[in-house]
């Protein structure tokens, strides 16, 4: 009964968006196992240089970091949001423990199969870290963080997930989390820098088609978990990138008059031939917009950790 009262939510969210005259459906729906798993082999392509360059970051200043995080303090709760494979993460953690810092990790993701690979290969790898692995939804985690954990926190939101918020999203989401940060806590997001705009269409146009298979994998979900009848030939992955704005958007492109029909609550849309469904937004920013976020959301920024080609920033920020 549960759950299908959660899916036609969703189904009525879907089509929702599918009715309005410009056509958008929320990247949050990209994540079930399958897109998780592309997503994952995403971030092993040359192409999408995102995570290599936070890598590199973290390799290159992980003691300066780490410093940051912990710098004669008793103990330190490492909040992640939107853990998932905590890859990068592992470079902070191992440098944390050589300098016997006392902490816990706190991965939070909304995929359960993310939580538990991760809480696995990290058990696996550092067996005495104080691992408190968390399965959920981070906007709704947000609100209880200061009870649950009292200690000092560094709150981490990293690969640049922020850039998948629009401005209005992005301000209450950081509002909402400078909100309930005490004076001494961190604030250690990611995000994706603007550069030559070909670099930035390549990692969201890479030549083994991995986006598009992660694009149109949300016809197939809403196929299988709506009961919709989207036939994947009707449509085409179009990704742009727009430097004036620093804006690069996906869209999936109905290449003819098609009708889609959703079972579960028994709707139909119409596309018609070029019509577009805006599936995500990836903004790149720069220093004066990451300053900009900062303040409009209750924040200063602390400092900026760059990789050698500036690519990529991790910022630190306090509670302003
Ligand atoms: C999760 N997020 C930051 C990725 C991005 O770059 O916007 C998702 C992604 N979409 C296509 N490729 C990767």
């Amino acid at each position: 009964m549960h759950r299908t009262i959660e899916l036609t939510h969703v189904a009525l969210e879907v089509i929702a968006g599918l009715k309005l005259s410009s056509k958008q459906i929320s990247s949050k729906f990209f994540y079930d196992s399958e897109g998780s798993r592309i997503f994952q082999q995403i971030m092993r392509m040359p192409e999408y240089y995102l995570t290599d360059c936070e890598a590199e970051i973290f390799e290159t200043h992980k003691r300066a970091i780490g410093s940051f995080f912990c710098n004669d303090c008793f103990t330190v709760d490492l909040v992640e949001l939107g853990a998932g494979d905590g890859a990068k993460t592992k470079i902070l953690i191992e440098d944390l423990i050589s300098e016997k810092v006392n902490f816990r990790y706190i991965p939070v993701d909304i995929s359960e199969d993310a939580v538990v690979q991760l809480a696995g290969a990290m058990k696996q790898k550092f067996p005495d870290l104080t691992l408190e692995p968390r399965i959920g939804d981070y906007f709704h985690m947000i609100e209880n963080l200061s009870r649950e954990y009292p200690n000092r926190k560094v709150i981490m939101f990293l690969g640049s997930n922020l850039g998948n918020f629009d401005h209005q999203q992005s301000i209450s989401f950081l509002t909402g989390i400078s909100q309930v940060m005490s004076d001494d806590d961190l604030f250690f997001i990611g995000l994706d820098l603007k550069k030559d705009p070909e670099v930035i269409r390549k990692a969201y146009d890479d030549s083994q088609g991995l986006t598009r298979e992660f694009n149109l994998n949300l016809l197939t979900r809403f196929n299988r978990e709506l009961g919709a009848n989207f036939d994947l030939k009707g449509f085409m992955h179009a990704p742009l990138y727009d430097p004036q704005r620093g804006t690069a958007m996906s869209f999936l492109v109905s290449t003819r008059d098609q009708v889609v029909r959703f079972a579960v609550t028994d709707e139909s849309i119409s596309l018609k031939q070029w019509e577009t469904i805006q599936t995500e937004l990836s903004q790149k920013y720069d220093l004066a917009m990451i300053e900009a976020l900062a303040e409009a959301s209750g924040f200063q920024v602390v400092e900026n950790f760059f990789d050698s080609r500036h690519y990529f920033v991790n910022s630190l920020w306090r509670k302003a």
